[in-house]
């Protein structure tokens, strides 16, 4: 039997129902705070990413579906939103627009991961990106809009908060912390032993206890921020305070992409096991001119879409709205059941017509089964239909004309 390929999965019309449900709510809390949609290429060039997300990083090194687009090209299937937003920034031109430019996007991403619980090879992430503001307010606004988010979607996670400084202040205490691996190398796990040069702060992500033990002794970036760094994480504390957003400061906080500056952070929520990351993101004050545009401070966040519905354990939503079935009593009566199906939908009501040929019984027992709060039989090729409410029992024999006004009217039928 044909199947999909490992580490992707159908989205199934009750899973599609949950989705929309998200949806809605991101939509609905990222405009109101005037992020606009943006939809990037499913693929663009790998280059983008290497030199976006960081040629040390796992996601660089092992895990793109790269491909040669048969001119020498070499393309990627994304792995991430943030450098195709910021491609887009610069490519057209959005510094003359007022800044901060608010973008949000609910797109399909791609990593070649090994596939478990909550960790797919094709996963879809909402994300929201503000370019050209440097102020602290706008991380700590964009930590409160995920919030809202997962809040709004039932997922109690933890945040946890760091700051990472900047880049210059992170060689020098790159130097110190690979010093400090070295010392304890025959300490790590081997995996962490191999990438003390490559990217020794991964180490504070290992899972391994020994490691773990070591990683609490080592000398820890929040303590050696620069000044005007330790100012800005400050601020953005302050106004996290004054929110009542809970967090943890968690200076062993390691995220798996390279351009964050000052301030990270991420959610995470018991409820999904070893894949415990719901969503998170930082500051990248330095990436939009590392992909060839003018210096522009920016920060966003994604959160997994299949995270946040696993972490919101599986609620129901509601059942399908179905305001009328139109169930047909006699084969004579499929032209008017038809035509009253698409009066109905053109009345604005929610109408689903007999399609499998049942009989009349199996049809009731069906929208009874969908939760249709009408039932209209058409007995005849004339349209005389008996227009059943399927909450009261009350049932009513009707012209053609009349089954739609019924409905509007209310629920008595008489
Ligand atoms: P990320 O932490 O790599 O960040 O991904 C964000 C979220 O996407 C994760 O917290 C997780 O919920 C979900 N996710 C990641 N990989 C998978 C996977 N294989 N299967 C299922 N879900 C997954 C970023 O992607 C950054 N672009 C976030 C950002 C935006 N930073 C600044 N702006």
């Amino acid at each position: 039997m044909l199947q999909v390929p490992k580490g992707t999965y159908d989205v199934l019309p009750p899973d599609a129902a949950r989705r929309e449900g998200l949806e809605g709510h991101a939509k609905r809390i990222l405009e109101a705070a005037g992020y606009r949609r943006i939809e990037t290429p499913t693929f663009e060039a790998t280059e983008l990413f290497a030199r976006g997300v960081g040629e040390a990083t796992d996601i660089v090194q092992k895990e793109m579906y790269s491909f040669d687009d048969g001119g020498g090209r070499s393309l990627t299937l994304r792995p991430e939103g943030t450098a195709p937003v910021c491609r887009a920034y610069i490519e057209h031109g959005m510094h003359k627009l007022a800044q901060p430019v608010k973008f949000w996007y609910l797109s399909s991403f791609y990593r070649a991961e090994a596939p478990q619980r909550g960790r797919y090879r094709q996963f879809w992430q909402v994300g929201a990106e503000a370019i050209g503001s440097a102020a602290p307010a706008t991380d700590a606004e964009l930590i409160v809009l995920l919030a809202e988010l997962l809040d709004a979607l039932g997922v109690r996670a933890r945040l946890r908060l760091a700051s990472l400084g900047s880049p210059e202040t992170r060689a020098a205490y790159r130097d110190q912390l690979t010093d400090y691996l070295r010392g304890h190398s025959d300490e790590l796990a081997p995996e962490v032993r191999a990438r003390i040069e490559l990217n020794p702060m991964r180490a504070f992500d290992s899972g391994d206890r020994r490691t773990r033990e070591v990683m609490r002794e080592a000398p820890k970036l929040l303590d050696q921020l620069a000044p005007e760094d330790a100012e800005h994480f400050a601020a953005v504390r302050t106004l996290l305070d004054d929110a009542e957003i809970r967090y943890e400061v968690d200076p062993t906080l390691v995220r798996g992409l390279d351009y964050y500056t000052r301030t990270l952070f991420e959610f995470t929520s018991d409820e999904l096991g070893a894949q415990s990351g719901v969503g998170g993101g930082g500051r990248y004050d330095r990436l939009i001119e590392q992909l060839g545009g003018a210096p522009t401070p920016a920060s966003g966040w994604a959160a997994g879409v299949e995270r946040m519905l696993l972490a919101s354990g599986e609620r129901p939503v509601a059942a399908e709205l179905v305001d009328l079935f139109v169930a047909i009593a006699d084969p004579g009566g499929s032209r008017p059941a038809f035509a009253l199906t698409r009066q109905a939908r053109g009345a604005g009501l929610a109408a689903q017509l007999e399609l499998a040929g049942r009989s009349l019984k199996g049809q009731l027992k069906h929208a009874d089964r969908i939760g249709a709060r009408y039932v209209a039989i058409v007995n005849d090729s004339a349209g005389t239909t008996s227009l059943k409410n399927m909450e009261s029992g009350e049932q009513r024999d009707l012209g053609p004309a009349e089954v739609i006004p019924t409905i509007l009217r209310g629920s008595r039928l008489s």
